[in-house]
């Protein structure tokens, strides 16, 4: 359930419901809060300081009405001074005290969110890449990366400045109430009864409002992610000259954007010219009213002065609170989703450590008994039926089969990417589950057909096998994978940059040095998933020698649809519609006669 929010396919991520504030997501909410834990002592100091910026503040309005009745020679409260001067030393002084302890408050504040924020973003990366597969499967992974940091900003947002916004506005405003009756109990009355007017009709054109907004984002986000994927498929709208027909839909999906957009406009327009006419016909009011009060002789001009510096402070601080709120409403939101990611359940890899310790050595014997698997996300569509084979340790054992077959899946179950639905998988003769998760991915290492390769150096690529490695280690690793002549060509040799930012490597000069990176893991089990099915003959021609020197001493799985590189191996398994529907040698298999073996060789024999 917390995962249909989550995988929502194609809708905008603005598309989520808005959390009403009520005792459950706050609880959750507050969850984060325990983030603030260890830096709670410079948390409550930042607050003290907010409490005493603002009460200062709040101290200003009286002494300037005190300033202007002193110049009319009265004395509007005792603890103001009489005379112009004082009065304008002590608001000095106040004013200076005041952009001392704010500076403080606000450094305070920033150094807790940003340090408590760097918190929970390791934590929740960390969760994020400890996940089983299985959660990536049906997530878009550019919207998963965003989301994520659109919520975290949300929330550093809200605990930088929010948080602390809402308690000054709360003082100001009943402060500010408070000292309003204290200066003229009839004005206060007067300003107050405007309110529900204005309350009323802020809360039902906002809701309205902010209903068109919520449309209008949805379709912006629509809109870049039409942006986004042209842009990621660049090349296929190219090769297929399908510009025109991209601009034309970015087109149609901005067009309805300016209709709601417009429309919002429209209403927000009628709204804030009713607001301006009320704020401004409240300003009137009030000093109609309070010039009538000063000539009847009930406050001085000062108390006036006084009493229209208040009403800013409260008008101000209700007008900011529906953005407050808006703001809580939103980081509670993304609270929960940072939580619903923080409370997934994620793979047994025990400590994070960078160090890899394997405890259980296993020799390279795997067997599948009788395994039944469909994907989580795909749970009605059986990808492997009752398969079963065995590869003693040190074999080589082939599968092949046409594609989609499942040999990938088979694959993936030897990395305990995915359980197996039904059946065992067996290392060495023992369950896998009796191993730990990273002693089985510590010693199997799989070589696939697209290697992607990190931005960074191709020396870091290769250590990424064993990241211990030392500079002689890679080297020689290199070298036995065919690499080290071309990597050296480059005038930075291993410190050149690949990746998106590097230089393109070939497909064959990528697959070598994923070979070199296997090498320098030194696993138990090697898998080779098509590794060499997209290259040309020449750069197969070397990749295929560097993985005979990978598949020395371990046990190899090779998996190919090109057969010419599988004759050598110990067994064959055929695979067809995610069943086992023969296997052993070369030979045996073409003693069978017509099978499905027979009929690939004969293709390839024509391919050749
Ligand atoms: N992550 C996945 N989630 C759901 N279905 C998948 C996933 N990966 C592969 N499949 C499906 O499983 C079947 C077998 O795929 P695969 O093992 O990749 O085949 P092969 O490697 O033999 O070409 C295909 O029908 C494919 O669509
Ligand atoms: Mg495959």
């Amino acid at each position: 359930m917390a995962r249909a929010r989550l995988n929502s396919g194609d809708a905008p991520p603005e598309d989520l419901p808005k959390p009403k504030l009520n005792k459950a997501t706050l609880r959750k909410a507050a969850r984060l809060l325990a983030y603030l834990r260890p830096y709670r002592a410079k948390f409550i100091v930042g607050m003290v300081f907010l409490f005493l910026s603002s009460l200062t503040a709040l101290t200003f309005p009286a002494l300037l009405g005190g300033m202007i009745d002193a110049a009319q020679g009265k004395q509007s409260y005792a603890w103001i001074p009489a005379d112009i001067r004082s009065i304008g030393v002590i608001a000095f002084i106040i004013l200076f005290a005041q952009s001392f302890v704010s500076f403080f408050r606000i450094r305070l504040f920033v150094e807790v969110a940003e340090k408590s924020l760097a918190d929970i973003r390791r934590d929740s990366y960390y969760k994020l890449i400890t996940l089983p597969l299985d959660f990536f499967a049906n997530r878009r992974v550019g919207e998963l990366n965003s989301r994520l940091s659109a919520d975290l900003s949300q929330i550093q947002d809200t605990m930088t400045t929010t948080l602390a916004e809402i308690i000054r506005q709360v003082l100001f405003l009943t402060g500010g109430v408070c000292l309003l009756f204290v200066v003229s109990g009839k004005l206060t009355l007067l300003n107050l009864s405007i309110l529900p007017i204005l309350v009323v009709t802020a809360v039902v054109f906002g809701r309205f409002i902010r209903k068109l907004s919520r449309q209008a984002q949805d379709k912006l986000a629509e809109s870049n992610t039409v942006v986004q994927e042209t842009l990621q498929g660049i090349s296929n709208v190219k090769a297929f000259v399908n510009e025109a027909y991209e601009a034309a839909r970015y087109a149609k999906v901005l067009q309805s954007v300016i209709k709601i957009a417009v429309k919002g406009a429209t209403f927000r327009g009628i709204f804030a010219s009713f607001i301006i006419f009320c704020l401004f016909g409240a300003v009137v009011a009030v000093i109609w009213y309070g010039s009538a009060l000063v000539a009847l002789g009930e406050i001085s001009v000062g108390d006036l002065t006084t009493y229209i510096l208040y009403s800013i402070f409260v008008a101000g601080s209700m007008g900011s609170f529906p953005e407050l709120y808006a703001n809580i409403q939103k980081a509670i939101g993304a609270s929960e989703r940072v939580m619903e990611i923080m409370d997934e359940q994620q793979e047994d890899i025990g400590l994070l450590q960078e160090e890899k310790i394997i405890k259980h050595r296993i020799d390279g014997n795997v067997a599948f008994d009788d395994v039944t698997f469909a994907y989580p996300s795909r749970k009605e569509i059986t990808v492997l039926k009752n398969i079963s084979f065995e590869a003693r340790a040190g074999e080589k054992i082939a599968l092949i089969g046409p594609s989609g077959t499942g040999k990938s899946t088979i694959a993936a179950l030897v990395l305990q990417f995915y359980k197996p639905d039904r059946g065992r998988i067996l290392f060495d003769g023992q369950e896998a589950n009796s191993y730990p998760l990273t002693d089985i991915r510590n010693q199997v290492a799989i070589v696939p057909q697209d290697v992607l390769l990190f931005g960074g150096t191709i020396r870091e690529n290769i250590a990424y096998g064993r990241l211990s490695a030392d500079a002689g280690e890679i080297i020689t690793a290199a070298e036995r994978a065919n690499a080290h002549d071309f990597i050296m060509a480059f005038p930075e040799g291993y410190d050149t940059m690949v990746g998106e930012r590097g230089v393109k490597l070939s497909g064959g000069q990528r697959q070598r040095i994923a070979i070199a990176r296997a090498l320098l893991k030194d696993p138990a089990i090697l898998i080779l998933d098509e590794a060499t099915s997209s290259l040309d003959s020449e750069s197969e021609r070397q990749v295929q020698q560097a993985l005979e020197e990978l598949m020395k001493n371990r046990t190899s799985i090779i998996i190919a649809h090109r057969l010419s590189t599988i004759r050598q191996a110990d067994q064959i398994v055929v695979v067809e519609s995610g069943q086992v529907v023969a296997s052993g040698t070369h030979e045996e298999l073409m003693d069978k006669g017509e099978g499905l073996y027979h009929h690939l060789y004969k293709l390839q024999l024509v391919d050749k």
